[in-house]
Formats: structure tokens, sequence, C-alpha cells
């Protein structure tokens, strides 16, 4: 690859209803990068199968996910955006990468840990080697940085193990990625705990705003919130829970927390819920109907889908061939 930009790879799972916390805290942070990056933005959806999924709604699910990219403003002439089944590369790299990765590693993975506990009756193989794909991801488009939440680092760190351990038999064959950490990456707590991330498997619906959720839902969640008996607005650990809904405030209008405390300075927490809601809808409402606008248009997001998905088989390939190369497969006779 002739780079004059760094190349910066991540990919988003279709799984689940996206929330308010994935587009602030991801999503909305790909579009400012992809002025300085040759960006890989990918709909993981080989990943999602190592959970049971209904097929007609994961297809569904993983066309939204693609929809929505562009809606957020990712433009698919200048961000690869496409599906990762679409290229075989990813599977075919994955497979070379499981024979240079060791049951230990993947042994140590904490997700893995968390989805096998909470998947008992489902442990199958490529929820352990989950970690492999996500590598190949990686390293077959020569990423040098990937944006990922903390929630991912492990698997970062293993991707660059396994990227530094093949370098050593092989010679320079993938860059070693960097993580991408956000200058203010907004991180969003669920409205109902603010102790924890807000999360598209939460089981209780108001602790998340869904990104179509409707005006009257993203209002009624806000001002559900969970805040304290502290009767101040104040940004500090100790009210987590206002502390988030300031977060969200900020994220979505581009302010500082300290504008933020000083504009509802000795006003009550009912007033500053109002406003967060406001302010979530001013972000979410453009932003469903710009996918419904792209919704409509089937032939322009097909025509995306193909170009890109050809686009990075391109890329896929030229690193493929190199590494099968590396490991003894014999030539292609052409
Ligand atoms: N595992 C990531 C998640 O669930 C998604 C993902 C798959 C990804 N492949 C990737 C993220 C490559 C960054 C880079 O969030």
């Amino acid at each position: 690859m002739i780079k004059d930009k760094k190349v910066l790879f991540s990919g988003m799972q279709a799984t689940g209803n996206l929330t308010l916390g994935n587009y602030l805290g991801a999503l909305k942070n790909w579009v400012t990068l992809s002025d300085d990056y040759e960006c890989f933005y990918s709909v993981v959806d080989m990943h999602s199968i190592t959970i049971r999924q209904d097929p007609a709604t994961l297809r569904k699910r993983a066309r939204a996910l693609l929809t929505l990219y562009i809606a957020a403003g990712l433009d698919p002439k200048k961000n690869c955006i496409y599906y990762q089944s679409h290229v075989s590369g990813h599977a075919e790299l994955a497979w070379i990468l499981d024979c240079f990765t060791y049951m230990g590693e993947l042994n140590r993975m904490t997700q893995f840990k968390d989805k096998a506990a909470k998947h008992a009756d489902n442990i199958n193989a490529g929820l352990f080697t989950y970690p492999v794909l996500m590598a190949a991801d990686i390293l077959l488009y020569q990423a040098d940085v990937v944006p990922v939440g903390i929630d991912q680092m492990q698997h970062l760190e293993l991707t660059r193990n396994i990227a530094i351990r093949f370098n050593n038999l092989y010679g320079d064959v993938f860059t070693v990625p960097e993580a991408y950490i956000g200058k203010v990456g907004a991180k969003i707590m669920s409205l109902q705990d603010p102790s924890k991330k807000m999360s598209k498997s939460d089981e209780n619906p108001n602790g998340s705003i869904y990104l179509m959720d409707d005006p009257d839902t993203i209002m009624r969640k806000c001002k559900r919130a969970v805040t304290d008996s502290e009767a101040c607005v104040a940004y500090r650990e100790e009210q987590p829970g206002l502390k988030n809904l300031i977060d969200i405030y900020c994220a979505c209008l581009g302010k500082t927390p300290g504008e933020a405390v000083k504009e509802f300075e000795g006003k009550g927490y009912g007033e500053l819920k109002m406003a967060v809601g406001e302010a979530v809808v001013s972000v979410l409402k453009p932003l469903q109907e710009e996918v419904a606008r792209l919704e409509k248009d089937k032939a322009y997001i097909d025509s995306i889908i193909k170009e890109n998905s050809e686009k990075a088989q391109y890329f896929a390939n030229k690193t493929l061939r190199k590494v099968q190369r590396k490991v003894g497969f014999p030539d292609r006779i052409r």
C-alpha cells in the first residue's frame, strides 16, 4: 500500500440496538479521524455469529449499521465502509493466525470468560478464537492505528503480539498496530446505574438511549435518569449520575463540563435533565432523518457496498498473498 496517510481500522458489531454511547464514544469520533487517516470501517458480521443470531435480523441490522456509518458523516468515497463477510481474506488470514496463537493466550481473554459465562449453552470454538479474527481484521489492512474502547485493549494487545511473533519468524510482514485513544472520547454510562457503561445489552431499557429512540422516549429516559440527593449541579466523581448527564450534554453540544456547570448553577436537576434530553434530541433527530433518507436510496447504498468491498478485497489480498507465501503455501498459477 502506498502510504501517504497512516491506515486506521475499526469495526462494530451489528448486534443489539446501538446506543448513544456507541455514537458519542465511537462513531462520532471516527468521522473526525477520516481526514487524517486512510480509514477502513467494517461491519463485523462474522464476529456476530459467535453468539446465535436470527439470520434475517442479523442481515437487517448489518445493513442498518452500514447505513448509520454513512448517516453519521463517514464519506464512503473516502472511507472504506464494508461488510467483513464480503472479504474472504478475513477468514483466510484468521486461520493462518490461529496457528500462531496459543491456547494459553486465548484462555486469558477476559471477554471470552465473560461471554462464555453469559452463554454457557453455546461456548463454541468461534467464541474462543474471536480475538484472532479481530487480529486478522486489523493486520489484513496493515493498520497503524485502531480506535477501540478500553474493553478491547486486551484483544489489541494480543493482535500486537501475534504480529510481532509472525514478523520475528518471517520478516516485516505486518504493521504492528497501536491503539488510538481519543482525546476526550466521551464515555457514556447507564442512566440507571452510572457505574456501568451504557450498553446495548442492558436488561433495563431505561438505562440506555438507543440511536433510534424517538424524542418522547429520549426525554422520558433523561427525566428518569438516576441522580443523587445533593441538590447541587456539580461535575465530580461523587455525583456519578450527574457527571454522566453533564458528559452527555457536553458531548452533544461541544461544551466543556465547566461551561455546563456554570449554565446550571443554582438550577434544579429537573431543568438539567430537560436540557440534556433536548441536547440528545438535537443530535439524534437529524441522524435518524439521514438514516431514513439513505434507507430509501437502495441503489446508492448497494453501490457503496459493492465498490467498497472490492476496494477492501484489493488491500486484503495484497497482505494475504504475502502471508500465504511466507508460510509456504504453493504459488498460484495464473
Ligand atoms: N471486537 C470489537 C467489539 O466488539 C469489534 C471488532 C471486530 C473490532 N474487529 C475489530 C474493533 C477490529 C476494532 C478493530 O467492539
